[in-house]
């Protein structure tokens, strides 16, 4: 007689898959069997990574550089991401302070491990990145949501902030340029946020990701430097994935206070050990090549500019659709709720009927608005908007 085995773990069960990257797994597979789709699902940039980087990647594969590294990172890729720190922000940091992960979500989830135990809270603003939820869930904690809508330009405000912190919160996650929509806080906005979490004592994970794709002249804030305070208790994650087109590399950076980042540096050579070591001469290459790198940086960030302000532009023309012009990343988070139908509805019957992918805002924490990114070609902006703006127009009658 068999029997039937146990159900899988608490930590199986309970995790929700990603719905970008299911989104867009459908659009590609539509994609693939012939179906016309204009996606704007695409969480990564539509550029290749710059030459210089691949050819440093090649040599030092060439080269031998084959095997195991230290765990945190090899040293000159650590010491480069502390001279850029110090050069663009002015933040004096060592190479002990800093860990190379395989990729920016590896690096966020190891900062809410070192940091949280169960029973905790984490704050949460929504909309948030669909990964955020997950991994303080799966280290035990709880996750309080706080709705920030597009009158409040999705951002978290100082009052709301001292609302929901609790005796049981430990760490507030913050994002900004902000994945899935595009704004942008001010230093000043995000100084009195901070002084808020230190007076709470709280440790913060601020997702600096697209720090380096900002728009109308907004400039990024490195958290970390808003104060000692803050210093003493902001995990900064960044990477390469989002600024040099290297999404496939898998090479994320987190730069935290010596106690956090030893802690993360011991879950990581448990975890996963090294990244890739010969891909780690490539993020080299991508920080020591400054002129050639700064080139293809400037290349995208025009592009993705001109989609986004005429992305923007096309939405608001359509009746019923408000959207605001975010000022980072590469994505905008249009309203769509006077349509009267759920956000995953809308997003099914826009890739049925239309062949449209976006993906719905309730997989960020907020109903009713979708998530368009514009790093897609000029030509799928333009051909995607208009069937939207068809497929709106069949909604109102
Ligand atoms: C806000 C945010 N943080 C972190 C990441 C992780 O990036 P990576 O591809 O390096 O894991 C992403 C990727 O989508 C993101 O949008």
């Amino acid at each position: 007689m068999s029997t039937a085995p146990h159900p899988l773990s608490v930590w199986a069960r309970n995790i929700s898959p990603s719905p970008t990257l299911a989104v867009d797994a459908k659009a590609k597979a539509m994609a693939a069997s012939g179906v016309d789709v204009c996606s704007f699902a695409a969480g990564e940039p539509d550029f290749d990574t710059p030459e210089h980087i691949k050819e440093a990647c090649i040599t030092a594969l060439k080269g031998g550089k084959t095997k195991y590294a230290p765990t945190p990172g090899i040293e000159v890729l650590r010491q480069a991401i502390v001279e850029r720190y110090a050069a663009e922000y002015g933040l004096k940091a060592t190479s002990a302070q800093v860990i190379v992960s395989p990729g920016g979500k590896f690096n966020c989830y190891l900062g809410v491990l070192a940091t949280c135990s169960p029973g905790d809270e984490v704050i949460i603003p929504a909309p948030y990145w669909v990964s955020y939820p997950e991994m303080v869930k799966l280290a035990g904690a709880t996750p309080k949501f706080v709705l920030c809508d597009d009158r409040a330009g999705f951002k978290l405000t100082p009052a709301q902030l001292s609302a929901a912190i609790t005796p049981k919160t430990k760490l507030l996650i913050l994002n900004s340029p902000s994945n899935p929509t595009g704004a942008v806080y001010t230093r000043a906005e995000l100084a009195e946020l901070v002084g808020i979490a230190v007076r709470h004592n709280l440790y913060i994970l601020s997702d600096e990701m697209y720090e380096h794709l900002v728009y109308d002249g907004a400039t990024p804030t490195c958290l970390a430097t808003l104060s000692p305070e803050a210093e003493a208790r902001t995990i900064t994650v960044a990477g390469f994935s989002k600024t040099y087109a290297m999404t496939g590399w898998r090479i994320g950076t987190t730069l935290a206070p010596l106690p956090v980042a030893k802690a993360i540096a011991e879950l990581q050579s448990q975890m996963s050990s090294n990244v890739t070591t010969f891909a780690q001469y490539g993020a080299l290459a991508a920080l020591k090549e400054k002129d050639k790198t700064g080139a293809a940086l400037k290349t995208m960030l025009v592009a993705f500019d001109r989609r986004r302000k005429a992305l923007h532009a096309e939405l608001n023309r359509i009746p019923g659709v408000r959207c605001l012009l975010a000022q980072g990343a590469f994505y905008l988070f249009p309203n769509i709720s006077s349509f009267g139908l759920s956000d995953l509805e809308f997003c099914n019957r826009l890739l049925e009927t239309e062949h449209v992918a976006a993906v719905p805002g309730s997989a960020f924490g907020a109903e009713g608005y979708l998530r368009l990114s514009y790093a897609t070609s000029d030509e799928t902006i333009a051909k995607g908007v208009a069937r939207l703006a068809k497929f709106c127009a069949a909604l109102r009658k």
